[in-house]
């Protein structure tokens, strides 16, 4: 193997410019060279490609985004998408790409490998840690933390004016998010799409605490079934009136800032990993470090079901916030 690939894909994450630095600066030192592809697929089949070198990658492993740019790619996703894709690679020679990005990232891997033999290794990159066969996707610990002091200062507020407040954070398909930033702030309750939302229950429990503390915080996943934070607290006001009620979204806030150490150490060790597993013939696998070792799963696999949440977690955080 003498050249590779690297491009990110998707939402993107903080700590994915700390992957790429770890790709390049792998790659390099086993006298690899390395293409950067801006903007992910989209890139891939628009040949952008540009070559990266040791200095191409200084003084970025602090910041968020991604020096390389992403996108949700629609046209990946047709045949003809792909065989474009596929031409630019083998014009540019290259023999394996590390793909940094979320569950449609390694879709579009899966697809891809009926068509192109070129080894793709992925790399984690998602707030939302939605991938089975990593414990924390690279940036889900930054964008918990953006979260938890976003939070902290709506409670300095919340406790002020005696108020309710419902916070939405993201997370489409998951209330990873949701829950562990509900246990660091002490939410009263969360609402995530994985367990069934029983309003009634929230009102009870709202009516019971009412005396005993003066602020509430409800922490809501965006992707909630019983609709987002405004939904939802416009049905707890009609129940609840003497309630006063305020809604906060936190929005794409949390997929930026800079990498906290926790994920500038997982994407450096992914990035690091993801190149070493190209050369050892690997293929089709995810990055992951799991129990603190770094573990190859099947994108297939690492898609295909959803991270459970704790349910020990929830209970917890129900228990401590009475
Ligand atoms: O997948 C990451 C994520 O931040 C989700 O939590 C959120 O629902 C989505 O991306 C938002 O995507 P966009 O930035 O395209 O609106």
């Amino acid at each position: 193997m003498k050249k590779i690939a690297v491009l990110t894909s998707g939402g993107d994450s903080p700590g994915m410019n700390a992957c790429i630095r770890a790709v390049v600066r792998t790659a390099i030192y086993h006298d690899l060279e390395v293409m950067g592809i801006m903007h992910g697929y989209d890139g891939m089949i628009r040949n952008e490609f540009i070559p990266l070198g040791a200095k191409s990658v200084a003084n970025i492993i602090q910041r968020g985004g991604t020096i390389l740019k992403t996108a949700r790619s629609k046209e990946f996703l047709t045949l003809e998408g792909r065989k474009k894709a596929l031409d630019n690679l083998i014009k540019h020679g290259i023999e394996g790409v590390v793909a940094i990005g979320g569950d449609g990232t390694f879709k579009g891997a899966v697809e891809f490998s009926k068509t192109c033999i070129i080894p793709f290794v992925g790399c984690p990159g998602t707030i939302d840690n939605d991938l089975i066969g990593t414990d924390f996707t690279i940036g889900y610990d930054t964008a918990i933390n953006t979260v938890v002091e976003a939070v902290d200062k709506i409670r300095d507020t919340a406790e002020s004016h005696d108020r309710l407040f419902f916070v939405e954070v993201m997370g489409r398909d998951a209330g990873l998010i949701a829950l562990r930033s509900g246990i660091g702030v002490g939410a009263e309750s969360i609402i995530m799409p994985e367990t069934k939302t029983d309003l009634e229950d929230l009102i009870k429990r709202l009516e019971g605490g009412r005396k005993s503390k003066s602020s509430k915080i409800i922490i809501v996943a965006e992707g909630d079934e019983a609709g987002g934070a405004f939904t939802i607290a416009e049905q707890v006001k009609k129940r609840l009136p003497d309630y006063d009620t305020r809604v906060t979204i936190l929005g794409h806030i949390q997929r930026g800032g800079n990498p906290s150490a926790m994920d500038r150490v997982n994407s450096s060790r992914m990035g690091f990993s993801a190149v070493e597993a190209l050369l050892a013939g690997r293929q089709g696998v995810m990055i992951g470090v799991v129990d603190k070792k770094i573990t190859y799963t099947p994108f297939a696999n690492a898609v295909k079901h959803r991270q459970g949440l704790d349910p020990d977690l929830r209970r917890m955080l129900e228990i401590l916030s009475l």
